[in-house]
């Protein structure tokens, strides 16, 4: 059983919750990629929903699919969020932002009611931090803006280089809001809740890819005799 199976197993399960008539925040990356397309199926086949997407690149997917979409400014509030995640703890904290759309998603995932994790089970972690924390930052003094992370980063009991995300060619990674993302390779973040409010006083921080109370549930897929067992 791959990974992709996997994820789409829980984006099978996660299309349980959707109802009729629900507005819904649309994730980014591939398993909500995998929901998208299932959501997709249910829409052709005549659901009714609609959908405020966290990237263009979703936008653009949804839009294939003929799911009807809106914005944070016509729906103010949302029913249910379903977004895929970096890491999840014990505690539904998680790391996001591995695909650049954390801005994103963490505004409609808190426009929403309800947000609903999913994720193949190797996402779940003891300890949130061996997956880099993106950090989104306004391009404008770059290099202050770095060192104050990392003096924030210092402060919160965390350690570990803080780098500019760059894509394949080289050129820094800009985000669907016109900002780059630094990269902070923590290992371990011992105290997720501090190191969030060290990076939200650093002037130039956009958002960080801390979601610290936001989910209220997690599923999860995992491979269990050869079948994706969801929990
Ligand atoms: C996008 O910015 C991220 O927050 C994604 O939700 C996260 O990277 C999970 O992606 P996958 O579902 O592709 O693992």
């Amino acid at each position: 059983m791959s990974g992709p199976d996997l994820r789409r197993a829980a984006a099978a399960r996660a299309l349980d919750l959707v109802r009729p008539g629900m507005r819904l925040g649309l994730g980014t990356g591939s398993t909500a990629a995998a929901f998208v397309a299932l959501l997709g199926e249910r829409v052709r086949d005549g659901l009714d929903i609609v959908g405020v997407p966290t990237s263009e690149a979703t936008r653009i997917q949804a839009e294939g699919l003929g799911i009807r979409l809106s914005t944070l400014d016509a729906l103010p509030e949302l029913d249910l969020t379903i977004d895929g995640a970096d890491e999840v703890d014990e505690r539904l904290r998680l790391i996001k932002g591995g695909g650049a759309a954390l801005l994103r998603e963490k505004i409609v995932a808190c426009a929403s009611r309800h947000m609903v994790v999913i994720a193949d089970a190797a996402k779940r972690v003891d300890t949130l931090g061996a997956f880099p924390l993106p950090i989104e930052v306004n391009h404008f003094g770059l290099a202050a803006t770095q060192r104050a992370v990392e003096a924030a980063i210092a402060r919160s009991g965390a350690a570990g280089p803080v780098a500019l995300r760059r894509g394949a060619d080289g050129a820094a990674v800009t985000t669907d809001g016109g900002h780059v993302i630094l990269d902070a390779r923590l290992g371990a973040i011992p105290d997720p809740e501090a190191l969030g409010a060290a990076l939200w006083a650093v002037p130039g921080v956009v958002e960080h890819g801390l979601f610290l109370g936001i989910a209220s549930a997690a599923i999860l897929a995992a491979e269990v005799d050869g079948e994706a067992e969801v929990t």
